[in-house]
């Protein structure tokens, strides 16, 4: 694992910005997993304007995103295809026919995770996933205790992840208690890794992710095992560490 410590949000997106740029501009077909949450949006703006400046299209590019959530269709502000097209897809050249967010209100969702999976592999896999990281060490929506060996599946909220992103939402009750997320071992099946980190609510995560050991408790800390991760911490997040 490779950690970059930058100064400030800013810091993170342009440098993940950068890296996500060169991938795309050397690959012939590139395949990204993509996030949502508030960690990449300066990322995303940013990506939109490389993409206006003409230093790179997203023309070839095919993406999967790690989650939905369920119930929220795709025209729901809360939904995560939403937050897509109106953070990244509406803005540079990517096909819509090229992306694919999990169906959070497929008639049948078993089936819809494995789809998603399938759809994965189809496409020869993802050269870059991008991760954030939720305070208790999730990634995607595979909250703590969440086996290693998981793909694609429906899950459970914890109840500081509803809380967490209850900011998004009008009332707490509206946020979704269930989404689907990619595994974790989706995740690792990706050639190339990029999590990123910001702002001190994530400084003991990246305290645990760093200091400690690898287990289920952090989910976070499978990428330690990964041959191909880059995170991108900013300085608020390395208080924990800074502090000792
Ligand atoms: C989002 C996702 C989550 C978030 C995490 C951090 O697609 O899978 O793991 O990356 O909850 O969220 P923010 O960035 O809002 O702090």
């Amino acid at each position: 694992m490779e950690v970059i410590r930058v100064k400030d949000y800013d810091g993170m997106s342009e440098e993940a910005a950068s890296i996500l740029v060169e991938r795309i501009n050397r690959l012939d077909n590139p395949v990204l997993g993509l996030a949502t949450g508030s960690t990449p949006e300066g990322l995303y703006k940013r990506l939109i304007e490389e993409y206006k400046q003409g230093n790179v299209s997203f023309k070839n590019v095919k993406s999967f995103n790690l989650d939905e959530y369920v119930g929220l269709e795709k025209n729901d502000p809360n939904s995560y295809y939403y937050f897509m097209k109106e953070k990244l897809f509406d803005h540079v050249d990517i096909s819509l026919e090229n992306v694919r967010v999990p169906n959070g209100v497929a008639s049948d969702l078993q089936q819809e995770c494995k789809d998603h999976e399938a759809a994965i592999q189809a496409s020869g896999g993802i050269d870059v996933q991008l991760l954030g990281i939720g305070a208790n060490g999730h990634i995607g929506f595979n909250e703590p205790g969440t086996p290693f060996s998981s793909k694609t599946q429906v899950v459970d909220l914890d109840e500081s992840t509803i809380e967490a992103n209850s900011r998004f939402f009008d009332s707490i009750e509206d946020v979704p208690t269930q989404a689907v997320s990619m595994g974790i071992e989706t995740i690792m099946n990706s050639k190339e890794i990029l999590l990123l980190i910001s702002g001190a609510g994530k400084a003991e995560a990246l305290d645990r992710l760093i200091n400690g050991d690898v287990t289920e408790d952090l989910p976070a800390s499978v990428l330690k095992n990964h041959p191909n991760v880059t995170v991108i911490a900013d300085d608020a997040a390395f208080t924990v560490i800074d502090s000792k």
